[in-house]
């Protein structure tokens, strides 16, 4: 069934990509339903209505999904109960069913093993049970919770076997898994958008630079060959396809400097990465998901001109207050605040877009728009 404009789309969670999807949809004439902890979050200042509760509250979100024609979410972070609920009620965009794959670190990289996909090598921990199987593993590794983890949170760099132990212990004892790291050439993410029928549109990839496990900045086009730009949508389009997948999703990938491609992970959901679209494209992954869940035709990816995404932390603005007001004296820079209050370290407060023909003197102008 399409969902025309004035049909409510729901969101679960609020922060900058609630936000954005808001805004968009606001703009295509549909409602918007936003449910998360206080009314005045990112989203909630572009919804027409609010919900109030946790990822957890199985009531509160019955109530929301009531209200809506199709939900959607912000975070993959949502308990199975929720989703069930949900799915009592109204289609949820993407199903439980692909959430249970993608939420759990575990289950994804199992996932991916099943499907044949390249990814860094793994091995499962259960801190309940004495240490097992990483003796075979290449080390310095990565001890990464199972669930709930996000801008490197509940990550842990270790050096050699002996200090996994103690690794396990600084996430809380959580179940994780532990994986090589991986000296890649690039990052890269492969962005894309599938539709009911299965037509899968991509955006240009963007390449990714991360500074303590956070997003910096993204720059697009990626700075890698063609033949290894096809390879990371073949990966990308097999694994939308595998899924069954209807939305826009994002596939983070290493690129090697052999020229191989191994998978990181798989967002379920509009992506940091792909922000660049929202000015740069046609059509911003926002409103192209919105089409994909609603059962529109997906709408043009093509890139207009070369763009640098650079994310902005809440240190930007407590250490560096001239950080707008910069941005805001460059002709050929978009700022975007998400309306997050209070300012945090670590925080992601915005970013900016930078358009230039000369991709190198963008990230020129991003390096002096931060000064972290
Ligand atoms: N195995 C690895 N080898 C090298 N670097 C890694 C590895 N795993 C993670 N990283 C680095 O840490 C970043 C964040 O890791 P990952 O994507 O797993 O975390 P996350 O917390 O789920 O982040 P997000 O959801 O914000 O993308 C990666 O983009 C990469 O820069
Ligand atoms: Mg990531």
């Amino acid at each position: 069934m399409t969902l025309y404009p004035g049909a409510t789309i729901g969101i679960l969670g609020d922060g900058q990509l609630a936000r954005m999807m808001a805004s968009d949809a606001r703009r295509m004439g549909y409602e918007v339903a936003v449910f998360g902890p206080t009314p005045d979050g990112p989203g909630g200042q572009f919804a027409s209505s609010f919900f109030v509760g946790g990822l957890e509250d199985v009531e509160a979100a019955s109530a929301f999904a009531k209200t809506c024609d199709v939900v959607t979410l912000d975070t993959e972070h949502v308990s199975a109960d929720v989703m069930r609920a949900v799915e009592q009620v109204c289609p949820l965009r993407p199903s439980a069913s692909i959430l249970c794959i993608i939420q759990d670190r575990l289950n994804q990289k199992r996932f991916l093993e099943r499907n044949g996909l390249p990814q860094a090598d793994f091995v499962a921990i259960d801190p309940a049970a004495p240490l097992k199987g990483t003796e075979a593993l290449r080390f310095p590794a990565i001890v990464k919770t199972r669930t709930h983890g996000y801008d490197g949170k509940g990550q842990v760099r270790v050096a050699t076997q002996a200090e996994v132990v103690e690794a396990v212990r600084a996430i809380e004892n959580r179940p994780c898994i532990i994986e090589t790291s991986i000296s890649f050439d690039r990052e890269i993410s492969v962005v894309l958008a599938r539709d009911k029928s299965g037509t899968i549109r991509f955006y240009p990839i963007a390449e990714n630079g991360h500074r303590n496990h956070i997003l910096h900045l993204t720059c697009v086009p990626a700075r890698i060959d063609a033949a290894t730009a096809r390879h990371a949508e073949q990966i990308a389009a097999s694994i939308a396809e595998a899924l069954d997948y209807v939305g826009v999703m994002a596939v983070e990938m290493f690129a090697m400097s052999d020229g191989s491609l191994l998978v990181n992970e798989i967002a379920p959901r509009v992506h940091n990465s792909g922000h660049f679209t929202l000015g740069a494209c046609v059509t911003s992954q926002f409103e192209q998901h919105l089409r994909a869940i609603c059962g529109l035709p997906l709408g043009d990816t093509t890139l207009l001109h070369p763009v640098v995404m650079i994310n902005l932390l809440g240190e930007d603005w407590l250490d560096d207050p001239g950080t707008v007001e910069r941005a805001a004296s460059l002709p050929n820079v978009k700022l975007h605040l998400y309306g997050k209050r209070p300012a945090k370290r670590g925080r992601k407060m915005g970013h900016a877009l930078i358009f230039d023909s000369d991709l190198n003197s963008a990230l020129r102008t991003a390096d002096s728009l931060v000064r972290r």
